[in-house]
């Protein structure tokens, strides 16, 4: 399917061979992404990035990207600065909005926000999260980062047994990454979650009608056993109508859990942030010299993974190939001092 100016709204608009082909295409950015090379595909073009609802990387990662694709970038955040607090509808945004760019990347705490924001307008919208919803891009980061894993250690993506851990209800990343991983073949989908924070019905028999194995859990030490990839999230605090109860010990993924019951060679990740306030049990900072922490090379990701998916949206991406060229500035060979020495 052509990606040429489609709103990207849902991961599910992505079959196997189109996730395929933009992890081809992100893995020729990376360079880019890197500052190693440049590319000014997109001169000219205008992002506009309206997050009504707080963000640090994906915002960040998303006007980067559209940066080092040569475009320029135009924001706002929160609803106080913007017209929306003078009772503006979403689509009359939309529409003012999509008349000054060419792409509008948002974020809204209302699951039905992005699909009236985008009936409003031609122009693509990409989804950078709606509410408990959905978080397509980060998906598609989560799946270039694993596939960049599993290729270095040798595993094809097929077959594999993924655990996704935490506040599977209201975490709008595992709901968008359950229909990626649901494109591959024969995969077993492990979901540990305390009772009350499960998976949703319909994502579980979305993975079972498509041939996959699923399995439900509320006991880290069980569910994380054996598997691939050990998929952990932020309790979603934001989400509860009530004071939230923070995860139980038994959801602190630390170094004793994980070498006591995780593979040699699982890969760990996170969407992060991580909640590291003591007694959040949330994934533990005494894993960051594991190399099986996988949570900043999987940030790094988010670059050549939106990159690729704005030069596709935008039309560009054939041309990618032929207009890189060498940066001239320093750039340390390793970003963070305890990056594992087989990642660069
Ligand atoms: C996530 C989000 O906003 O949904 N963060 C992100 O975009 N990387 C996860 C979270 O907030 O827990």
């Amino acid at each position: 399917m052509s990606l040429t100016g489609k709103h990207i709204l849902s991961s599910d608009q992505f079959e196997r061979q189109d996730l395929e082909r933009l992890f081809q295409l992100a893995d020729l950015l990376v360079p880019v992404a890197r500052g190693e090379q440049v590319t000014r595909v997109l001169e000219g073009a205008v992002m506009a990035s309206l997050f009504f609802e707080a963000s640090t990387r994906t915002r960040l990662s998303c006007e980067t990207a559209f940066l080092r694709l040569g475009g320029g970038v135009t924001s706002t955040t929160g609803t106080e600065v913007t017209s929306i607090a003078k009772g503006e509808s979403l689509a009359d945004t939309s529409r003012v909005v999509t008349g000054y760019v060419d792409l509008v990347v948002m974020r809204h705490p209302e699951v039905s926000s992005i699909h009236e924001f985008a009936a409003a307008t031609n122009v693509p919208v990409i989804n950078a999260g709606n509410g408990a919803g959905e978080h397509p891009t980060q998906a598609l980061l989560d799946m270039f980062a694993l596939h960049r894993e599993f290729d270095r250690l040798g595993k094809p993506m097929d077959g594999r047994r993924i655990a996704l851990v935490g506040d599977l209800k209201h975490g709008r990343t595992v709901h968008s990454l359950v229909k990626l991983l649901s494109r591959y073949q024969d995969m077993t989908i492990v979901c540990v979650a305390p009772e009350e924070l499960g998976m949703p019905e319909y994502l579980l028999e979305l993975a079972a009608e498509r041939g996959h194995r699923v399995e439900v859990t509320d006991q880290p030490s069980l569910g994380l056993k054996d598997a691939d990839l050990v998929y952990t999230t932020r309790l979603q605090t934001e989400r509860f109508k009530d004071r939230p109860l923070p995860y139980s010990d038994d959801f602190r993924i630390d170094s004793a859990l994980v070498n006591r019951v995780c593979r040699e060679d699982a890969v760990i990740m996170h969407p992060l942030p991580r909640d590291s306030r003591p007694g959040s049990n949330d994934l533990s900072a005494d894993l960051n010299r594991d190399p099986r922490l996988a949570v900043f090379r999987q940030t790094d990701a988010g670059i050549p993974t939106r990159m690729a998916l704005f030069a596709s949206v935008l039309g560009v991406a054939d041309e990618i190939a032929g207009s890189l060229r060498p940066a001239r500035w320093y750039r340390p060979e390793y970003t963070g001092p305890d990056d594992a020495p087989f990642y660069k």
